[in-house]
């Protein structure tokens, strides 16, 4: 490859890449302002609160759903529409919050992916992964015919 073609392909990378940290903040923020935890649901058919997880996401485990994710999975409507959104609070068995992970669905985004946007969160709200992420969509894969979610369909 020539090299202002790799210098062009580089910045292309970056830029996505930033685009991508950009996306997982707003989508932090969107949770925020949404109060998640008091105003969202958790998985229909699931136990309500915490309750026992187990690697890799942690010993304990909460997870919320918004409401077009929420009318989806209580129907066993998959693949989830777009807008739909899972929030799963990954707790250490002391109690203390390790890492919020959460998938978003965002048409066009990764169709070979399900199209679901993946994110990593610090309990701050830094990013620690987000994206296209290879760790997430590997393991997430085998419940492809639930568009790739566990919960209510193990
Ligand atoms: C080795 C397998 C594995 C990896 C890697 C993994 N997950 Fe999961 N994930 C699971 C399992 C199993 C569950 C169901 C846990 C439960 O009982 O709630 C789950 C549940 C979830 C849920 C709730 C929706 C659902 O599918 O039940 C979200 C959101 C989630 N994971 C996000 C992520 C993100 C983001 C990453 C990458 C940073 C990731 N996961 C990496 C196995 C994995």
């Amino acid at each position: 490859m020539k090299r202002w073609l790799m210098a062009a392909a580089a910045a292309l990378a970056l830029g996505a890449m930033a685009q991508m940290g950009d996306t997982a903040k707003t989508l932090w923020q969107f949770m925020q302002t949404q109060g998640y935890q008091l105003g969202w649901h958790y998985i229909p058919g699931e136990p309500a609160g915490m309750y026992e997880g187990g690697a890799p996401h942690g010993a304990i485990l909460r997870t919320f759903t918004n409401d077009i994710a929420y009318d989806a999975l209580a129907q066993k409507s998959f693949p989830l529409p777009d807008g739909a959104i899972i929030v799963k609070e990954n707790y250490m068995p002391d109690g203390k919050l390790a890492a919020v992970t959460v998938m978003q669905k965002i048409k066009d985004f990764n169709p070979e992916g399900g199209d679901w946007f993946w994110a990593k969160y610090a309990p701050d709200g830094s990013v620690q992964a987000s994206g296209k992420v290879g760790g997430c969509i590997g393991c997430h894969a085998q419940k492809k015919t639930s568009d790739w979610i566990f919960s209510g369909n193990e």
